[in-house]
């Protein structure tokens, strides 16, 4: 047992939206299938559909608005010292649409989780189901990866691959993009709390070994 499993890992989800992801998160530790504590649900924007979802589930709640602080360093020290007082482990970023500060990244280098809609380093940023159809690709997908620096860039740790169909919109494949974010996220975050996974000499590390590249799943899951 790694030192990291031996207290529960509490962990904080950062969401700016609906929070899809962060229901299949606190649906999976309800079920049992992810071992963590949710201690926080953090937002940048008080109405934010994922804060109803939080406190629905009993979740503790903050709001850190931008808008409150005087440049993004300051708000980034006030989310930094938020979750530092939450006692938080992992943080775990799901459709949080604002670009954190260094600081942060610094406080919880290794420790933060992003989860995105492509399979990088493809389609960085924004609008990624529009510019994967536009460009007639035959894949997307989305990745979970350690947070860095560089938005988007930080070493992929698991990715769920989805063969785009034939005339198929925006909205049928962010649908399917997001049904495989909610076995993802949770899946990967349990190896976290596990103990299993770390991120060293900016590598992903799982059970000790160094991954090379990123897991690769299929739509329907690890199986
Ligand atoms: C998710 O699909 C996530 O991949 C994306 O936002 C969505 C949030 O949905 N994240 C990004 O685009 C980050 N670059 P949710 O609020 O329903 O979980």
């Amino acid at each position: 047992m790694s030192l990291r499993q031996a207290s529960a890992t509490r962990i904080a989800v950062l969401a700016s939206g609906t929070g899809s992801n962060l229901q299949a998160i606190l649906d999976a530790v309800r079920n049992g299938s992810l071992k963590a504590i949710p201690a926080l649900v953090l937002s940048d924007v008080s109405n934010a559909k994922a804060l109803d979802r939080a406190r629905a589930a009993g979740v503790r709640t903050a709001v850190v608005a931008p808008r409150d602080y005087e440049g993004r360093a300051a708000w980034t020290e006030a989310l930094s010292c938020v979750l530092q007082e939450a006692g938080i482990d992992l943080v775990v970023l799901a459709g949080f649409m604002r670009i954190v500060g260094a600081r942060l990244i610094e406080d919880f280098c290794g420790r933060m989780l992003n989860i995105h809609p492509s399979l990088l380093p493809a389609y960085r940023g924004l609008d990624t189901y529009r510019k994967v159809l536009a460009a007639g690709d035959a894949w997307h997908g989305t990745s979970v990866h350690f947070v860095t620096e560089e938005l988007d860039a930080g070493p992929v740790i698991a990715q769920a691959r989805i063969a785009i169909r034939d005339r198929e919109d925006e909205c049928a494949l962010r649908q399917r993009v997001q049904a495989a974010e909610h076995w993802l996220y949770p899946l990967v975050i349990g190896w976290y709390a596990a103990g299993r996974l770390d991120m060293r000499e900016a590598a992903v590390w799982l059970d000790g070994k160094r991954l090379d590249q990123p897991l690769v799943f299929p739509e329907s899951g690890p199986g």
